[in-house]
């Protein structure tokens, strides 16, 4: 591909140097918490340690066994990034690609925050999210809905916000999957006809694209405290992700100098027993302790032989107690936590832990309150992403209105997508308000777009007819719908869910024939997509489409949230967190999924060269030049938005940075301390020009490529966003930190973050594509 620095060698990405021992955490940041961690590790014998880092049978998808004479009461890990899944009356969020469409830093703390305080409310200690990876390196990642956008930047703040709410609710977040869990296509290994056992996919990536891309938002996550990290099902660059000891030890431990615990993708992450703890693995989920529940785990009575026998020193056995227990204390959570919400256990059917003594559990408890319901609505209203506008859009009070597609009633295979949809397409009928796998929810309750239009037509006393049928519409025609209607509402959607990639970026279930037969008889069609994105959208030039919104997966008020866009109860200022291609032959790149993949007999035979190193989402597409239909970052809104006046200062002091980050500045949780100091400032001015109120989303991109950074640099990176709220008329001001980590590349041979030696440009724009004020840094 050109423009990539050098040809991809893979002897040079499919093995991975071992980095040993697992270093020590010291607990920077947690020192009281450490503490009481060493008294609490200096009482235990050497089968509770070894019982305290293997997971056992519970009420939980993962579960720590309590140890009594200690005032123990054990750990409790939930799934995970929009809900607590395992447990009846709790909320369901919007998803992270929702909360990354906000470019609202208080959305992502605030709905940390509050799903914090769910998981608190059940019993759970440990949150099983955010998700930093995948990032969404290619558009048919079936897990890319569960983070925040394709973008390192914008997931690392994303992360790092989410991380601080959810802890703030007394709750350990575990920021996953470490690392390149870019596609779900052979994440775990398959056997062949002959009985081979072929291993996961290898994920290879360059030094480079591995810290300034795929690292990245997960040292923002190790910068805000996040308790644990969860590695992933993939290889990486040859070896297994939960014992790969040059990313785990080398990587997390002591360049971002992670002081938390590291635990594994639960079923199927860990391959070997000795090879993990050595290679800085901390928790075995979900375990079995020796026993054959759920399956014999290589850890529990064999990490105790382990260390009985010499092979691992009782060291660093103490050191992963002190890595779980120091997070633990650190949230008071000895103190008072509630005890496991008895939903769970009637979920998961094992209340009894695999020692045959069942857990203690508490009664079932409603957490969702009026507040969370509140921001649940709004959130996803304000992330709702206007991609066209001729005028139809707010509403106007319409009287006679019609509804179709399959993406607007309830979902025909019920409230839970976990069992019944972990699959690979989703059911025929119904609105989606999160994907499925691991990453969804239990819905208490879910309003469906078609009754929340009825309820807010009434209003108006308006007539609204449906046709819910895709094949229906698309067999028969609209003309059953009479008088024709004022304006038709076509609900459209993409599935996607753990355990498969997406096969299509077109809507699903014949979507763009279902908008092109309704809009060939409706002059004002809108058309409203849910679900995975990004979705490409042939039919957004028809002259009869007059609005598109695309909604993701907005959690448990989808229905009312949309009502409140379509009538203008609330301005959407939701923004792409990814790129839509102009077609499926440019979109880029591809997973790797070939038939002679699925038929090999050979072991090895499933790698994953990311080629394209820094090159992904708006980044290759740039490098392509011109194949974009919605760019990143783009987002319209019921009012209009300017820019001017960009200007940089730099920060007192820092005028003659050195190019490396000081040798002697602490290496603290996130890497060297200077690389989180701002350089430079800068502000630009934006107005509301329109006439309502309305919130725009300027962000700011930096060329390091043009300033002496080398060959192979995306040209222009976002470095920089806000979302302000303007009155019609008003203008603010708003400055965006750049800090060294912002201005550097990574420099494979000094090991570090170099600053180019040239000038910096800086634009401002709306989107990727439209950066209309430039600046540079002198
Ligand atoms: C494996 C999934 O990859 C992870 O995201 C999830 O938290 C665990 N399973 C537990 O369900």
């Amino acid at each position: 591909m050109g423009g990539v620095s050098a040809a991809w060698d893979p002897s040079l990405y499919t093995t991975s140097p071992a980095v040993l021992p697992s270093p020590n955490t010291t607990g920077i940041g947690w020192e009281d918490a450490f503490a009481k961690a060493q008294d609490f590790l200096a009482e235990l014998t050497l089968e509770e340690k070894t019982t305290l880092i293997t997971g056992t049978n519970g009420p939980c998808p993962g579960n720590i066994i309590g140890i009594e004479r200690l005032g123990f009461k054990g750990l409790c890990l939930q799934d995970g990034p929009l809900s607590i899944r395992q447990a009846t009356y709790a909320s369901v969020f919007p998803a992270g690609v929702n909360a990354g469409a906000s470019f609202d830093r208080e959305q992502f703390y605030k709905r940390g925050l509050y799903m914090g305080q769910e998981f608190k409310g059940k019993g759970a200690e440990i949150a099983l999210g955010p998700v930093a990876g995948p990032l969404g390196r290619t558009p048919w990642g079936g897990r890319n809905w569960e983070g925040f956008g394709a973008d390192p930047y914008l997931s690392g703040i994303a992360n790092a916000e989410t991380v601080l709410g959810i802890q703030d609710a007394g709750v350990q977040a575990t920021t996953k999957h470490f690392i390149g869990n870019e596609q779900e296509t052979q994440r775990n290994p398959s056997v062949a006809d002959d009985g081979t056992t072929i291993e996961s996919v290898s994920t290879n990536i360059d030094d480079r694209a591995m810290h300034e891309l795929y690292v990245w938002p997960f040292a923002d996550a190790v910068k805000a405290g996040t308790a644990s990290i969860m590695c992933s099902y993939n290889r990486l660059n040859g070896s297994y992700g939960c014992q790969n000891s040059k990313i785990l030890n080398g990587i997390l431990k002591d360049e971002l100098r992670f002081q938390g615990h590291l635990t594994n993708a639960h079923r199927g992450a860990v391959h070997a027993g000795v090879a993990t703890i050595e290679a800085g693995l901390d928790m075995n989920m979900p375990g079995g302790i020796g026993f054959s529940s759920p399956t014999p785990s290589f850890w529990g009575a064999n990490a105790t032989a382990a260390v009985n026998n010499g092979t691992i020193p009782e060291s660093r056995i103490d050191d992963m107690i002190l890595r779980i227990m120091t997070p633990y204390f650190h949230l008071g959570q000895d103190k008072d936590f509630p005890p496991v919400d008895k939903s769970s256990a009637e979920i998961n059917g094992k209340a009894e832990s695999s020692f045959g003594f069942p857990f203690e559990l508490g009664p079932i408890v409603d957490v969702r309150t009026e507040e969370h319901t509140q921001f649940i609505r709004e959130s996803a209203a304000n992330s709702t992403v206007l991609i066209k506008n001729t005028g139809s859009l707010p509403l106007k009070a319409p009287k006679n209105i019609a509804v179709f597609g399959n993406g607007a009633g309830d979902y025909e295979a019920g409230l839970y997508s976990f069992v019944g949809a972990f699959l690979a397409d989703a059911e025929e009928q119904g609105t989606l308000g999160s994907g499925g796998g691991s990453g969804t929810g239990r819905y208490s309750y879910l309003v469906t777009p078609l009754e929340a239009i009825k309820a807010r037509a009434k209003q108006d006393d308006a007539l609204v007819q449906f046709i819910l049928s895709n094949e229906v519409i698309t067999e028969y025609g609209i003309d059953t719908i009479v008088p024709a209607p004022e304006v038709c509402l076509v609900f459209i959607k993409s599935w996607a869910t753990e355990g498969f990639d997406r096969d299509e970026l077109e809507p699903e279930h014949n979507g763009t024939a279902v908008v092109e037969t309704v809009a060939d008889s409706c002059s004002n069609t809108i058309v409203v997509h849910n679900g995975a994105g990004p979705v490409l959208l042939p039919f957004a030039s028809h002259p009869n489409v007059t609005a598109i919104l695309l909604s993701h997966f907005p959690g448990q008020e989808s229905g009312n949230s949309l009502v409140d866009v379509l009538y203008g109860d609330v301005n959407p200022s939701g923004h792409l967190p990814y790129t839509i291609p102009s077609s499926l032959s440019v979109a880029s790149p591809p997973i790797v999924n070939s038939t002679e993949l699925v038929e090999t007999t050979d072991p090895n035979a499933w790698q994953d060269p990311f080629t394209e190193s820094l090159y992904i989402d708006y980044r290759y597409y740039a490098l392509k030049n011109g194949s974009v239909d919605y760019p990143f970052g783009f987002g319209l809104s019921y009012t209009t938005f300017s820019l001017s006046d960009l200007s940089v200062s730099a920060v007192p002091g820092t005028s003659n940075s050195s190019s490396l980050p000081s040798a002697s500045s602490p290496v603290l949780p996130g890497g060297n301390a200077d690389l989180w100091k701002p350089l430079y400032v800068a502000n630009v001015s934006v107005s509301n020009t329109g006439d309502v109120a309305g919130a725009a989303v300027p962000q700011l991109y930096v060329n390091i490529a043009d300033a002496g950074a080398p060959a192979g640099t995306p040209q222009w990176q976002l470095r920089g966003f806000d979302r302000v709220d303007l009155a019609p008329g008003e203008t603010k001001t708003v400055g965006f930190e750049l800090l060294r980590r912002d201005l550097s590349f990574w420099d494979v041979e000094a090991q570090q973050w170099r600053l180019p030696s040239g000038t910096i440009g800086v634009e401002a724009g709306f989107n990727f594509e439209e950066r209309t004020v430039k600046a540079s840094l002198a």
